[in-house]
């Protein structure tokens, strides 16, 4: 039987298993390597944002919407509904292979809560020619 997530070393587990999937998918893998360098660095900085966001703390200072305006600008208009499912569709699938249970539900609903905002503020800021 599958436990739910309790700690750091749960959410790190599942940010590692995660990214794996998200780096072996020929679709959107792409979009990670070419803007991640230092992958420990990254994956170091998602398990404190996950963390923070199931436990509370102040371990993560980042901006994820700024982050992925950024993202979009590098990449003008080719991330879309497509790119955001395949991410959301791998999240839900590692939660539910490695756990069960209140946390991890609400690791799912607040991830596709989340995904709605990062789009939108990309998709706002978009640029004139990337929308033609
Ligand atoms: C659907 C929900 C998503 C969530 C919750 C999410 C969350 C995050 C977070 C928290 C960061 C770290 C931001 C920081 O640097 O402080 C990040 C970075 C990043 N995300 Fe997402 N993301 C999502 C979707 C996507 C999608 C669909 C793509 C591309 C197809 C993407 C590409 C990236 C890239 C390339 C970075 C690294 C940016 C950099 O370090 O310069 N994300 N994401």
């Amino acid at each position: 039987m599958l436990k739910d997530l309790t700690n750091r070393a749960d959410v790190s587990l599942l940010v590692h298993a995660f990214y794996s999937k998200i780096r072996a998918d020929k679709e959107i893998n792409f979009y990670f390597n070419e803007m991640i360098s230092d992958w420990d660095e990254h994956l170091e900085k998602l398990t404190n944002f996950w963390e923070m966001n199931l436990f509370g703390g102040k371990m993560y200072t980042g901006d994820p919407l700024q982050a992925h305006v950024k993202v979009e600008h590098n990449f003008s208009g080719k991330i879309g509904p497509n790119e955001f499912g395949i991410w959301l569709n791998y999240w839900a699938q590692t939660i539910d292979e490695l756990f069960a249970g209140e946390n991890a539900a609400i690791l799912k609903l607040r991830a596709r809560k989340m995904g709605t905002f990062i789009y939108m503020a990309m998709f706002n800021s978009r640029t004139k020619e990337s929308l033609q």
